[in-house]
């Protein structure tokens, strides 16, 4: 929940610092609650410079065949899950002024910046495929949706508002983020703005997608798909009561890196996403994740190497370059993403305050095992130590050491961190390949005998 503590560990002259967290609960009835702080600091605007996201067009050609396919429905496109039979990989375990809407036809200062139009044709003509934000509602439609806001449909509790289930008319279940009223709280109407701008540019498998949006009165409403497994918080706090595997785990961030690419090299306009963290990473049922909770979002300029912007974030995914100089470049989600990374391995929040001095933060805590050759003793202690989860871990860790690096230059693009994913990925089905061929022949050797 948002509270209006402050504090100025985000830098001395930071001012409208807010705090507030990721919680979920209600419906799932799983009450989980994340204790991080989600930070926002006033400063300065913004500067330019040649973009770093033109060189990162080139090449891009290669990448697009795997982005294309990215566009089709979620469940149509399942890579194999499973590098182990250990690993398994049973996916499946695992308001303006009116009542009306406001999609882009509205009368919304928020204009529509998507160019996508002319890919994909205008609705009449793909009737399987609504352009995101297109669709049109009205507030009865989704009080009906939602039972009028019952409780008993509430998903989350973020600290912009609390999130409900509903199913429309038709049938399409959809999740509802309902702002908060806090008619105090100018950052509040900034966030939905900015995130339903946001969710008009993007468009990806890996992404939560846009419905719509409904603005009126005090009402705030974003309408987006429901992914229906919780979050990644959920699951790897086994809230859910099962164990995340290990191999669900590197196809979870192999689609994080996905959905972070996409934003930063692929959308129609460049975005930043500022809040990687494993409470805004949602899970399908067969245990896909797609990237949620763009209120902090920011579209880039294409123009420029950075943007000097608020500082906004949740303490312990923060990068510290962006911290101490107020200059947002897509090398802080990249930041975060390691920080995902190590709490994907260890299944341990980013900061554990209960825990010894030399382990509350855990980055540095498995950064430092990882120097020393011990990188397999943080593995989260629900998973069994296989070869090839010794070797991912390894191969995981030298990356998030790459995506940690105190200065962003010094941090590969979001893209690389995808293919350095995608062959540790290889690396470990290889590796389990060659154990069972191993196995398999020293099985038939002692029993011939
Ligand atoms: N599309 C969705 N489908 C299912 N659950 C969702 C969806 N969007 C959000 N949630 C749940 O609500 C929580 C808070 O949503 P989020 O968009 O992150 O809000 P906030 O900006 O307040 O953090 C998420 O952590 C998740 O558990
Ligand atoms: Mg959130």
């Amino acid at each position: 929940m948002r509270s209006s503590s402050s504090s100025s560990s985000a830098g001395g002259s930071a001012a409208g610092m807010r705090r507030r967290s990721d919680s979920v609960g209600g419906g799932r009835g799983d009450g989980g609650s994340d204790d991080l702080s989600r930070y926002s600091v006033a400063t300065t605007t913004a500067s330019s410079a040649p973009s770093d996201r033109s060189s990162a067009s080139r090449g891009a050609a290669a990448f697009l065949d795997v982005f294309r396919s990215c566009f089709a429905p979620a469940e149509a496109s399942l890579p194999e899950t499973s590098f182990s039979d250990d690993f398994v990989s049973n996916p499946s375990q695992q308001l303006s002024q009116s009542l009306s809407s406001q999609g882009s036809t509205s009368g919304s200062t928020i204009e529509s910046k998507r160019s996508a139009k002319s890919l994909y044709g205008p609705n009449k003509n793909s009737s399987e495929r609504e352009i995101p934000g297109d669709r049109q509602f009205s507030l009865p439609e989704i009080q009906k949706a939602t039972k009028n806001f019952s409780p008993n449909l509430k998903i989350g509790q973020g600290g912009s508002g609390t999130v409900y289930r509903g199913q429309l008319s038709d049938g399409t279940l959809v999740a509802v983020k309902r702002a908060k009223k806090n008619v105090y709280d100018k950052h509040m109407g900034h966030e939905f703005r900015n995130e339903i701008e946001t969710l008009r540019c993007i468009e990806h498998l890996n992404l939560v997608r846009f419905h719509g949006f409904l603005e009126y009165g005090g009402e705030q409403l974003i309408i987006v798909e429901y992914v229906p497994n919780g979050n990644l918080r959920e699951h790897l706090e086994g809230l859910n009561g099962k164990i995340l595997e290990f191999s669900v785990r590197l196809e979870i961030a192999i689609d994080v890196a996905h959905a972070i690419t996409y934003l930063h090299t692929y959308s129609d306009q460049p975005v930043i996403h500022r809040d990687i963290k494993s409470s805004n990473i949602l899970l399908t049922n067969n245990c896909r994740a797609k990237v949620a909770d763009f209120g902090f979002a920011k579209l880039a300029p294409t123009d420029a190497t950075h943007v000097s912007t608020q500082v906004k974030g949740t303490a312990g995914y923060l990068d510290p370059e962006y911290l101490s100089t107020y200059q947002l470049t897509a090398k802080s989600d990249v930041y975060s993403f390691g920080v995902l990374l190590v709490e994907l391995v260890t299944g341990r929040h980013p900061i554990e305050p209960k825990r010894h001095i030399t382990e509350r933060v855990t980055t540095k805590w498995a950064m430092e095992k990882f120097a020393k050759g011990d990188a397999i003793l943080t593995l989260d202690p629900t998973l069994e130590a296989t070869a090839a989860t010794n070797l991912a871990v390894e191969k995981m860790y030298e990356l998030a050491l790459q995506c940690l690096a105190r200065k962003k230059k010094n941090r590969p693009s979001m893209r690389r961190c995808a293919e350095i994913l995608w062959s540790i990925r290889k690396d470990c089905r290889e590796l389990v390949k060659a154990t069972a061929s191993l196995s398999e022949a020293a099985h038939m050797e002692q029993s011939r005998k």
